[in-house]
């Protein structure tokens, strides 16, 4: 096994931003061919490895690109720039609901899922009740999803993530929906995988969660990387930085 299990190596993100929402269309037709539209990159020149069997923290500001950096590790997003290499199978819960088929159930969900992520019908199968126990949401397991509560999604979504048994977890800060039972369950299996040296990459805008639980962590803001490496002192600084006001 490597001992980097992800390594990010200079990516930039780029979003085109449309300023000509809702005009007449006679000045769109004025206007022509041309858009006007303005270049946003996101990320820019982020650069750092996670190192395997590490739990690493994404921290920063809101809109600093914790998220865009997490859907370009999940292959949602492609950077216009640099590159991301892995070691190991990856499986990503991003934002609440994502990957969720609204009107299937959440039994036809787990199946969808499970073979989105690379599972058989047969191993989905297998799994199919380990799953549904960790999500505790076994009553309504035939109901369409769209009547879940955010914190069901989440559940559902963390214990199909998990039981894909991935070698590289990607966790958005949608935990934090989760009641207090579910996040020391989840807490708990972060735990578990880090002694079976698996690695997790999770955001979260709670520094205590982070302390405790990660042993790395990355500090981006404006899309730009501030610090990487030792949990403790990159929180220290990024919490620095924000006594001082220069947070955002
Ligand atoms: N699809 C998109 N189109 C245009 N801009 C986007 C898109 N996705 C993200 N952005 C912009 O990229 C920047 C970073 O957003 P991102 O969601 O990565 O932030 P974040 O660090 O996850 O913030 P938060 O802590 O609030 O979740 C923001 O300015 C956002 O407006
Ligand atoms: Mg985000």
């Amino acid at each position: 096994m490597s001992e980097i299990a992800v390594r990010v190596d200079h990516v930039s993100k780029k979003f085109r931003l449309y300023h000509e929402r809702n005009q007449s269309l006679k000045s769109a037709i004025m206007r022509g061919r041309r858009s006007v539209h303005e270049d946003f990159w996101a990320l820019k020149d982020v650069n750092f490895e996670v190192p395997t069997g590490s739990t690493f923290g994404l921290i920063g500001s809101n809109g600093s690109g914790k998220s865009t950096l997490l859907k370009c590790l999940a292959k949602i997003y492609y950077p216009e720039k640099g590159s991301i290499s892995y070691n190991g199978k990856i499986a990503a819960l991003l934002e609440v609901g994502s990957g969720f088929h609204p009107e299937l159930s959440g039994r036809e969900n787990i199946f969808l899922n499970g073979s989105i992520l690379g599972m058989t019908k047969k191993e989905v199968t297998r799994k199919f009740d380990e799953i549904v126990d960790f999500s505790g949401v076994e009553q309504f397991i035939d109901q369409p999803v769209k009547n879940y509560s955010s914190g069901m999604y989440v559940r559902l979504g963390f214990s199909i993530a998990i039981n894909v048994n991935p070698d590289i977890l990607v966790v958005d800060e949608v935990l934090a929906v989760g009641d207090a039972e579910f996040q020391e369950k989840c807490s708990q299996k972060f735990v578990d995988f880090k002694k079976d040296g698996k690695t997790v990459i999770l955001v979260s805008h709670a520094m205590a969660a982070v302390r405790e639980m990660c042993d790395h962590a990355a500090w981006l803001s404006h899309g730009e990387l501030v610090a990487v490496g030792e949990a403790e002192p990159t929180i220290q600084a990024y919490l620095n930085s924000l006594n001082q006001g220069e947070g955002l």
